[in-house]
């Protein structure tokens, strides 16, 4: 199916894989090709299939039509000239580190607000002598001494960070990365291209935990990077050399589960948004933090980059200590205690003790994680029964003594 003239994301979305669907059968849902290899007509097609710039497909290590379907799907929805799909948001961000030319005297750059994981993954490089220096992403001056003075080629940030729900000047961020020759490389996991592109705004590369928003029904471990039709050719090179290629069913659901990306996130961005407000009213809570509240100090940026919608993550500090906010998740009934985020259920996830663990107590501190902090992801369940739910783990822990919170019922 052509697609006539610039679509609204919206109908990209829902026409997810359409393109490639047609054919025989006519069939409006993209097929499922599980084979891991394909015959050839001619030993030219077998060069031509294994060449450089590979036309048509070898071995599904490599490449796969069902894969290759939601490469072209996810390119038109981050705007990008190419995407690469992996098994793995972790895997995604693995082939940046090592496809990127980074040579052993370099280093990165990198948020100090960042998902846990991503710094044990730079760790790795410092046996390649290539170190991560740490840096407060708000503060420019800073950026741009690190970039100045560590010989840094790459500068690695999180659209919306994780847990804290930072958002940084991306657009100044470009300029200065450009100015000191450093790739900026941005992790959109938590906003999703419904809530923007950051490769509109000039960032080189893309990366995504497809696992969460994108794929968005907790069913599928994905990974994106998007960017240039060389940078695709160089993360490309590390997945066939480290074999971390998604998986055809898993395209194949992540492809479906596109179709109502747009739906679910303007949803779960509008659940969160009520959910913060009201957490932002109740006496057992110390401090919301959440984009889309006039009280988060880039409400402005965010509202400007996002177009109004903020994400459906919410995180909070509870007034408690650490054993109370251990026993309000021990308490919660409908929102699952699990560490992710983005699926269709709501899900909470204590940072010291899960996507954070691997930082000590001083790295905790000095990025802002305290002991009480909760990250809250906002599925599509009613606001009211989430309300409830965290309401009554406050009851029964003794941080709430009102027994029908007033604010529950507006
Ligand atoms: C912001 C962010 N980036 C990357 C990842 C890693 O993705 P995956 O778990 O799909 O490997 C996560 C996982 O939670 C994440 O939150």
């Amino acid at each position: 199916m052509e697609h006539p003239g610039q679509l609204d994301f919206e109908t990209l979305a829902a026409h997810a894989g359409a393109h490639r669907a047609t054919g025989e059968t006519r069939a409006t849902s993209s097929a499922l090709s599980p084979s891991t290899t394909y015959t050839y007509d001619s030993i030219a097609d077998v060069h031509a299939a294994l060449g450089p710039d590979p036309q048509g497909f070898a071995y599904s290590r490599n490449s796969n039509p069902t894969v290759a379907t939601f490469e072209e799907v996810m390119a038109e929805l981050e705007d990008a000239e190419e995407v690469v799909a992996f098994g793995s948001g972790m895997a995604a961000i693995h082939s940046v580190f090592l496809g990127m030319g980074l040579e052993a005297g370099d280093s990165v750059t990198v948020a100090s607000d960042l998902y846990g994981a991503t710094r044990s993954l730079l760790s790795l490089l410092a046996s390649f002598d290539v170190s991560a220096h740490y840096v407060d992403i708000m503060d420019i001056r800073a950026v741009e001494s690190a970039l100045k003075n560590a010989r840094s080629r790459l500068l690695y940030l999180e659209s919306i960070s994780n847990p804290l729900l930072r958002v940084p000047d991306i657009k100044a961020l470009v300029k200065l990365a450009h100015r000191h020759r450093a790739v900026l490389v941005v992790d959109n996991t938590f906003a999703s291209p419904l809530l923007i592109r950051p490769l509109q705004h000039g960032v080189d590369v893309v990366v995504h935990s497809a696992t969460k928003y994108i794929a968005g029904h907790g069913d599928v471990m994905a990974g994106l990077v998007a960017g240039t039709a060389s940078t695709a050719r160089r993360v490309r090179a590390v997945r066939t050399g480290s074999g971390g290629i998604l998986s055809p069913f898993d395209a194949w659901l992540a492809m479906r589960g596109v179709k109502t990306l747009p739906l679910r996130v303007a949803r779960q961005s509008d659940s969160a948004l009520e959910m913060a407000q009201w957490l932002e009213s109740c006496p057992w809570i110390r401090r919301v933090y959440y984009p889309g509240l006039a009280s988060h100090p880039q409400h402005e940026r965010a509202a400007e980059l996002f177009g109004g919608r903020f994400g459906g993550v919410v995180a909070f500090d509870l007034s408690g200590n650490r054993e109370t906010t251990l026993a309000f998740i021990d308490s919660l009934r409908i929102i699952g205690s699990a560490t992710t985020l983005g699926d269709v259920v709501s899900l909470v996830l204590y940072p010291p003790l899960s996507s954070h663990r691997m930082l000590d107590p001083n790295e905790l501190q000095a990025v802002g994680i305290g002991d009480s902090l909760l990250r809250l992801s906002v599925g599509l369940e009613s606001v009211r029964d989430l309300k409830a739910d965290l309401h009554q783990a406050a009851l029964a822990v003794g941080i709430s003594q009102t027994e029908t919170a007033a604010s529950l019922l507006t």
